[in-house]
């Protein structure tokens, strides 16, 4: 292993370079119009596996590419699916970021771009400790399969057909995901839970096209009065959502969770001063860690309509639109949720108003077992990595696939994040850590030894 942490060490400025290449190309999923860079961003990625020697393609599914490569089987030892994405959120608000999106900036110890720790920048860590085995060794102690997909971002379209028709292919005895985060900078953690999501959109029309709110207002129901009000109705005063049956197949937290929840030490007042807010709401009779990790939550994520322009206009609005997504935690059922959801604003909408709301995608939430000998192994990888033991929490982020591999593999998954809570994942000014990126590295090469200790039969 110290050949190994010595060879990481002499091969850090060319790992921040080959990240700084990644991340310069666009691969944005949403919205379709970066198809070119989801494609570049694919072949870079099948190609930096293929330098390591592995077969990497590019397999097609009805949404983006996935890339997959594996090396070969190790008798006795596990097989370890990696997955990670390569497509990355949309970089808006673009005049927020302090150096462009796009272009990777070193400072104060961090890479600056969009995807450096979603996920471009955890998923290479697990490429280069691969790289580091078979430098140093000329062999890997587990067999490793990578599955690096392109369309998480959006809900992981295809994902589910994918990994169906090519089980067979992905079969194996454990996942891992470096897509999350640390607990705080050099506290590192393994993440045992995540939310899921149903996410809507919300279209209402009023009259034929837009009308004078003096002469027509008031006496025809205005679709961005409407918007607001079946927005606000969706919770109450207490953080409660409303809708009928929601909370039906939610597993309360056992009291012995709310004590370790509470026994991490996590500052409030530190956490309002790094978002820049002060105070803090939500779900009334749960902590701030409880609300994020572990109590379902609504949230509008978009909403327009109406004049928006300088100036005042005095418009009665022929059209509104929202926006919003619901977190789920495990057990609940987001084709119920939808369903729920659709007869409670049906029920909310008033006469002049017609609705439309589709689901946009979902996801059920996931706990994963902590006393299972993967976790162990993980546990110590960490620990190695790091030069600390991980402390074990859960999330409010979703990685729909966790429930696939469950579901259809029949794998749980280590959630294992290299990142931290201020990295600005999905906002301006996204960062990873540059001493994370190569923690993170280490640790992943000591995973694949402490794994390849695991006796299991052959497949
Ligand atoms: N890396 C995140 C998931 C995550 C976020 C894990 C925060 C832990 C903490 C992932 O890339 C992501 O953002 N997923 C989406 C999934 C959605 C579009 C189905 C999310 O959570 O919004
Ligand atoms: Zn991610």
């Amino acid at each position: 292993m110290q050949d190994l942490d010595r060879y990481l060490n002499e091969q850090q400025a060319r790992h921040e370079d080959e990240l700084c290449a990644l991340l310069r190309i666009p691969s944005i999923s949403a919205g379709g119009a970066h198809q070119a860079a989801i494609r570049q961003a694919a072949e870079w990625v099948a190609n930096r596996l293929r330098r390591l020697g592995l077969p990497a393609e590019l397999l097609e599914t009805s949404s983006n590419p996935v890339v997959y490569a594996a090396s070969p089987p190790v008798a006795g030892a596990p097989t370890v699916l990696v997955y990670g994405h390569y497509d990355v959120q949309p970089p808006d608000p673009l005049d927020e970021w302090l150096s462009p999106p796009f272009e990777p900036a070193r400072r104060d110890g961090n890479i600056y771009a969009r995807g450096a720790t979603d996920d471009k920048g955890q998923l290479l860590t697990h490429i280069q400790s691969a790289e580091a085995w078979l430098q140093t060794a000329g062999r890997l102690p587990v067999q490793l399969k990578f599955l690096i997909e392109g369309a998480e971002e959006t809900g992981s379209a295809g994902l589910d057909e994918f990994v169906a028709q090519e089980s067979r292919r992905l079969a194996c005895d454990v996942v891992v995901i470096s897509d999350s985060s640390q607990f705080a900078p050099g506290q590192p953690a393994i993440t045992y839970g995540l939310k899921g999501l149903a996410y809507f959109e919300l279209r209402l029309t009023g009259p034929h096209q837009d009308l004078h709110s003096g002469s027509f207002g008031g006496a025809v129901t205005n679709p961005v009065n409407c918007a607001a009000h079946m927005m606000a109705s969706l919770m109450n005063k207490s953080g409660k959502i409303r809708v009928p049956g929601f909370y039906d197949d939610v597993v309360p937290l056992t009291k012995r969770e709310r004590r370790q929840l509470a026994a991490l030490p996590f500052d409030e007042s530190e956490f309002m001063q790094q978002i820049g807010v002060d105070g803090v709401t939500g779900e009334r009779g749960y902590t701030t860690l409880e609300r994020r990790w572990a109590r379902p939550t609504c949230d509008i994520n978009g909403i327009w309509g109406g004049y928006q322009g300088d100036g005042a206009k005095t418009v009665l609005p022929a059209k509104a639109g929202v926006k919003f997504s619901f977190r789920l935690v495990p057990n609940q059922d987001p084709a119920q949720i939808a369903q729920a959801l659709e007869a409670y604003l049906a029920s909310q909408c008033p006469p002049g108003i017609r609705m439309e709301l589709t689901c946009m995608h979902s996801a059920p939430g996931i706990v994963v077992p902590l006393d299972s000998p993967y976790m162990q192994a993980a546990t110590r990888a960490i620990e190695q990595g790091f030069g600390r033991a991980p402390v074990f929490t859960r999330e409010g982020g979703s990685i729909p696939v966790v429930n696939l591999f469950r579901a259809q593999l029949g794998v749980d998954t280590l959630l294992l994040g290299w990142g931290l809570d201020d990295d600005n994942a999905h906002s301006p000014n996204e960062k990873f850590s540059l001493l994370d990126f190569q923690r993170g590295t280490k640790a992943s090469a000591h995973l694949w030894s402490e794994l390849g200790q695991i006796t299991v039969g052959d497949r």
